[in-house]
């Protein structure tokens, strides 16, 4: 249970993500994370995980977005859920996740991005350019055809959790003014303002 006047806007988060996943909203479970690169934002959608309770992101640490997290002391991320006409922004540090909790959920992957992870890791790192699309293919064979059935998570398969400094919710409101409110960690505690929307 939640209400409006709740100053925990994770707890709030999770709330609306649950309405979002009852509804069927398809970013109940996805976030854009900016990340800056030599000066340059960068954004991409990722699927925003609840691991022990907390926010969690999974990648592959040969990706771009590993080196601009673990070069940078901050994050944002972005969700906006449709169906309850929300949207969260929240600044974060990142902690790296244990590698056997991660390992473990990725045993539940589906077969392809668990082959795409060891392709990675031993033939080409995520985001770096290949020939053509039917190289990647031969790569790709190459990899399932010796890669176990049931295989471990490469060293590379990684995660972060998303520990949240400042997040900022935006509630539509149809014909009246939105909420805009802005909770900032202080003194260990939210504190919440309300902000022009
Ligand atoms: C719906 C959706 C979900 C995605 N989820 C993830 C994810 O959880 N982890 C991930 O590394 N990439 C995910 N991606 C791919 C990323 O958006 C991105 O293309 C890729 O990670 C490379 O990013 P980078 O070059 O900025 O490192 C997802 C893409 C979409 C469209």
């Amino acid at each position: 249970m939640t209400s409006d006047a709740d100053q925990n806007p994770l707890r709030r988060l999770g709330v609306d993500r649950a309405n979002a996943r009852a509804a069927n909203d398809p970013w109940a479970n996805l976030c854009v994370l900016t990340t800056i690169d030599r000066g340059l934002p960068q954004a991409r959608v990722l699927v925003l995980r609840d691991i022990e309770g907390r926010l969690a992101l999974f990648m592959n640490a040969t990706s771009p977005k590993q080196h601009q997290i673990s070069n940078a002391t901050h994050v944002n991320v972005l969700t906006y859920l449709a169906s309850c006409g929300v949207q969260y922004r929240i600044t974060a540090s990142t902690t790296p996740i244990p590698q056997s909790i991660v390992h473990t959920s990725w045993r539940d992957r589906p077969r392809i991005p668990k082959v795409m992870d060891w392709l990675y890791h031993h033939h080409a790192p995520q985001s770096t350019v290949v020939p053509s699309r039917d190289t990647l293919k031969t790569m790709y064979e190459t990899v399932h055809t010796t890669l176990a059935a049931d295989p471990d998570a490469p060293a590379s398969a990684i995660g972060y959790f998303i520990d949240a400094h400042e997040v900022e919710r935006l509630q539509l409101a149809g014909d009246d003014i939105h909420t805009r409110e802005r909770f900032s960690i202080v003194d260990g505690g939210w504190r919440r303002d309300v902000l022009v929307p």
